[in-house]
């Protein structure tokens, strides 16, 4: 899968794409990362691609030319022929992993990263979606592109070790994770649940399954609308104190 990303601030994406397991990703020919400045586009001979709004008020617009220009360059000039384009900004549709695992499918996306106090609004003449990465606002769209990168990337074939793992992560299946522990078996008076040493696979699911009930009851209960629960599971949350519908 390949990602272009362009940005005014391509230098901060090194050390969050050149560790762990996004370069592995990359070191395997899985992942395909390309970082696009911006200011290599802009015609005038200080690469300037930021002005101050029309109508006045203050603070500096992202320019529209030097978008259109890298896009059409890096793309291809014709808009059919395009990987989506999505534009980060807290003005966007709420990432969340559906939409993380929507694009895995796709063999190759853009990422336009907005900055200053906003953009030319002819920019969206270019973009296929919004994304906004929570309901509070960053310095600039490069931390939420780094965010779409990583979350969706997990969902590729081959990227997270055990293929299984993304969708039984926390909110892939609509609950928040089980808790986990490894060695040792006691630390600082806190111990393991002897369950977990028990070897019995069933009930060591059922009493996961019921931990992760209990943590989204109790940390998001607002997810519990719209997860896939079984009759045995609703038993199990209105001993809890759930009052949803049946
Ligand atoms: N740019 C600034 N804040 C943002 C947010 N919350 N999501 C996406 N892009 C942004």
């Amino acid at each position: 899968m390949r990602f272009d990303i362009f940005t005014l601030f391509p230098g901060m994406f090194a050390g969050v794409f050149d560790d762990s397991i996004l370069q592995r990703a990359r070191a395997a020919g899985r992942l395909e990362i390309a970082t696009h400045n911006l200011r290599a586009f802009a015609y005038d001979k200080h690469h300037v691609c930021d002005d101050t709004p029309y109508g006045g008020g203050g603070g500096m617009v992202m320019k529209v030319e030097p978008i259109f220009e890298a896009v059409e360059k890096i793309l291809g000039a014709d808009p059919a022929r395009r990987p989506p384009l999505i534009l980060t900004t807290p003005q966007g549709r709420v990432f969340d992993t559906a939409i993380a695992r929507a694009y895995a499918q796709q063999p190759h996306i853009a990422i336009l990263c907005g900055h200053y106090e906003g953009m030319d609004e002819r920019v969206r003449a270019l973009v296929s979606d919004e994304i906004s990465i929570g309901d509070y606002v960053l310095t600039g769209g490069e931390i939420p592109a780094m965010a779409l990168v990583d979350a969706i990337a997990r969902f590729i074939p081959g990227i997270v070790g055990d293929p299984a793992a993304p969708h039984q992560d926390s909110h892939a299946t609509g609950l928040l994770e089980y808790p986990q522990y490894t060695r040792p078996l006691e630390f600082r008076g806190m111990r393991v649940p002897d369950i977990l040493l028990s070897g019995h696979h069933a009930q060591i699911e059922q009493w996961r399954r019921r931990q992760a009930l209990k943590r989204t009851w109790e940390q998001r209960p607002d997810l519990l609308a719209r997860a896939p629960l079984t009759p045995m599971d609703k038993n199990f949350l209105r001993e809890l104190g759930w009052s949803g519908e049946t």
